[in-house]
């Protein structure tokens, strides 16, 4: 465990960056330093591998004062990405990734050998192996930039806005292969950024920081959501808080009904039963085709093409509460479609009933749904 004791730091220029902050990273799950710009997090995160020496207090890493390990050791423990990756543009991508290991005087071979194997698990293809940094995407740079980080498998992690510099579309993919990857390894990481959206989305904890380098809140996200510290917290949080916080309910528990479900082959009889004034059409393999009114189905005759389109169904146990409400919001008949892993309709749920589950989790505190809906 990283332990931060009280640490200030004040630059020759008398800037308190960093004032009497006290922080426990746990082991093995991300920890994210988040807060506007100049708020102190990037001289905290160097604090950490001694980049940056606090004025005062202590860090300790697994209840040693990191003083007392040598710069070198202490490093070697630690991988560093930043914004852009800081790549070496003269080296291949297979050497840049196979750096640390040389330096720790692994052969050519099985340092290559290791940062082939790197490429795959952050998701890059080997083929770019012999290429240089400049012929790569920015993402794809990143991801080169985390791989040279893993290149030594250190136990800690330390990111300074790794993915701000991206567009979001690939900043998404970065994210989530970054809590694969940590599915995985279960590295320690400390990571910064600017953006709450990703804290909330990465951290297993969330220190928001303020101007000063004080820290505001230091709190896992959902709690973030439902109990900012202060105004300064929930202002930096920003609007729709409520509908965000919903992302950390379960859509498990939710009642589903097929009465409105219809195949697309379905009979006059079947569309005349379903008691519901917009019907889902499904295709032959029970796969959403899209909303049709009751009255305009025609049996024998269901264009897909006439359907009104069904919005992005949720997968129950997979999704969450967030996930089910905008499908609902999204559809015309107020009612969010139920997928399967191989999107086959497993039933319907109006927003009514989203609205009760949402009111008992409310009321449940942080009780599972799937008790408190059924
Ligand atoms: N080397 C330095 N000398 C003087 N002031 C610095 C130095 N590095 C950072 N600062 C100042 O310290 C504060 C915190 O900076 P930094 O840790 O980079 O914040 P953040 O990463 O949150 O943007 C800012 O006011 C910044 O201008
Ligand atoms: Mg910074």
């Amino acid at each position: 465990m990283i332990r931060i004791e009280s640490v200030t730091k004040r630059y020759p220029d008398g800037t308190v960056a960093v004032d009497r902050l006290s922080l426990e990273i746990p082991d093995r799950s991300i920890t994210v330093l988040v807060g506007p710009s100049g708020c102190g997090k990037t001289t905290t995160l160097r604090m950490i591998n001694r980049m940056v020496e606090p004025s005062e207090g202590t860090i300790l890493l697994d209840g040693e004062d990191i003083q007392r390990r040598p710069v070198t050791t202490l490093r070697r423990s630690m991988g560093y990405v930043i914004q852009n990756a800081g790549l070496f543009q003269h080296r291949t991508i297979i050497d840049n990734i196979a750096t640390v290991p040389r330096l720790l005087g692994w052969g050519k071979r099985k340092a290559r050998a290791r940062a082939a194997e790197l490429m795959e698990r952050v998701g890059l293809d080997t083929a770019l192996a012999q290429r240089y940094p400049y012929q790569l995407s920015g993402g794809q740079q990143q991801r080169v930039g985390v791989a040279r980080a893993l290149a030594a498998d250190p136990p800690v992690l330390l990111m300074d806005e790794p993915f701000s510099a991206v567009d979001p579309v690939v900043r998404k993919g970065l994210q989530d292969e970054l809590l694969r990857i940590q599915d995985e390894l279960g590295k320690t990481i400390v990571f910064v950024t600017h953006d709450i959206d990703e804290a909330i989305k990465l951290g297993t904890m969330v220190a928001v920081m303020r101007e000063g380098g004080h820290l505001a809140q230091y709190a896992p996200p959902a709690e973030l959501l439902s109990s900012p510290a202060d105004a300064f917290v929930e202002d930096f949080l920003g609007a729709d808080r409520g509908i965000r916080r919903l992302s950390f309910f379960p859509s498990a528990g939710l009642p589903l009904t097929s009465g409105p479900v219809i195949p697309a082959d379905a009979t006059a009889e079947r569309i005349a039963a379903a008691d519901a004034p917009w019907l889902l059409v499904t295709d032959a393999e029970g796969k959403p085709l899209g909303w049709g009114e009751r009255g305009d189905l025609t049996a024998g005759d269901i264009r897909p093409d006439r359907l009104v389109p069904h919005g992005r169904p949720f997968v129950p146990g997979t999704d969450s509460l967030r996930a089910a409400l905008d499908c609902a919001v999204l559809s015309p008949a107020g009612w969010a479609v139920a997928v399967d892993d191989a999107g086959r309709v497993t039933g319907v749920v109006a927003q009514a009933t989203i609205g009760e589950a949402i009111r008992s989790a409310h009321a449940a505190g942080h009780a599972d749904v799937a008790e408190v809906a059924s």
